[in-house]
């Protein structure tokens, strides 16, 4: 049955999840849909703010599990189940019958706080509420909710079908049945289910932006994205800087960013050139790379 991990409370205290919610249809949304459904099986259902961005994440999880099928990792059965599970919905009454709801929207504290507060008022008082935030505080997250001991971090990394972790975050009064159900979830998920800490970025984007941000200071400083990548490619790193940053997104990127250089200081600046190429919409810095300095 394997070794409980550190700080996990009693596996007997957790709580079955037979339906989940995931707020939100972007990027991180989608691969966690599928993720979900995939592993759990059990109905997942995503919204968003309108029809289109709802049908763009549910026909991501179709494409995605077609991908699977293509290279014969999923049966054709399995397949048709898993792209079942998946529904999407504009309205958050869709989650009143979950047992687990994990937000994955904008990574801005007043719009996550303001998504909790909405779903307090539909879900049902068992129904564990999750946040995916990379970089900000759980536990001002809670602060507001009628039920703060129902509220747990819990941190995926992109690409979610791939990387192994899972942090895991407690907040100051999160119920020891929620955290329970946390670690059984994150293992029905096949992740490695990690205990930290409630502080920016928790340890993960905390060590890796410590990296990014002398990449991005020295790209202030007019290294091109193509050279830092080049001179990086050696090292072993599984993605070259530029390229990580491009999958993550700039504007995740420069939040967390923010987070760090919020509580730590100057050892975590903020890039001015990454607020600028956000602020002039430039999605793909690289675009303009030799195509051998690419990963
Ligand atoms: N979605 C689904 N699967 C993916 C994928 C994606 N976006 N990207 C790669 N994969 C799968 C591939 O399909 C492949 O699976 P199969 O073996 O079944 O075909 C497997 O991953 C390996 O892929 P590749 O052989 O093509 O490439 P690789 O060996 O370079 O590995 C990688 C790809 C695992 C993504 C690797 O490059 C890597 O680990 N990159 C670093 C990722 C990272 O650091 N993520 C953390 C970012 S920070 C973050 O997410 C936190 C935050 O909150 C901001």
């Amino acid at each position: 049955r394997g070794k409980r991990p550190a700080g996990a409370p009693d596996r007997k205290l957790a709580r079955p999840v037979t339906k989940v919610g995931v707020v939100g249809a972007g990027l991180m949304a989608g691969q966690l849909a599928l993720l979900f459904a995939r592993q759990l099986k059990v109905p997942v259902v995503l919204t968003d703010i309108d029809q289109a961005r709802v049908d763009k994440g549910v026909a991501y999880v179709h494409g995605e599990v077609d991908k699977l099928l293509a290279k014969k990792r999923v049966s054709p059965d399995a397949a048709n189940r898993t792209k079942a599970l998946v529904t999407g919905s504009v309205s958050k009454q869709a989650f009143a019958d979950a047992d687990f709801v994990i937000e994955a929207v904008f990574e801005e504290l007043h719009i996550k706080k303001q998504v909790f507060a909405e779903l307090e008022a539909i879900v049902s008082p068992e129904c564990i509420l999750a946040t995916n935030t990379s970089s900000l505080s759980v536990t001002e997250m809670a602060a507001d909710l009628k039920h703060p001991e129902r509220l747990v971090g819990f941190h995926f990394f992109n690409p979610v079908a791939v990387m192994p972790l899972l942090e895991i975050v407690r907040a100051p009064r999160t119920d020891d049945a929620v955290l329970a159900t946390a670690f059984e979830l994150a293992k029905a998920l096949k992740k490695t289910g990690v205990l930290v800490k409630d502080a920016a970025a928790f340890v993960v984007n905390r060590i890796l932006l410590r990296l990014m941000g002398e990449v991005t200071a020295a790209f202030d400083e007019g290294t091109p994205a193509e050279v830092a990548d080049a001179a990086l490619r050696p090292m072993g790193l599984p993605m070259t800087p530029f390229t990580l940053l491009a999958m993550v997104g700039l504007p995740v990127a420069q939040h967390v960013q923010e987070s760090l250089n919020a509580a730590f200081g100057d050892r975590f600046p903020v890039s001015d050139n990454l607020k600028k190429l956000i602020d002039n919409n430039v999605k793909a810095l690289w675009d303009t790379a030799p195509d051998g300095s690419r990963t």
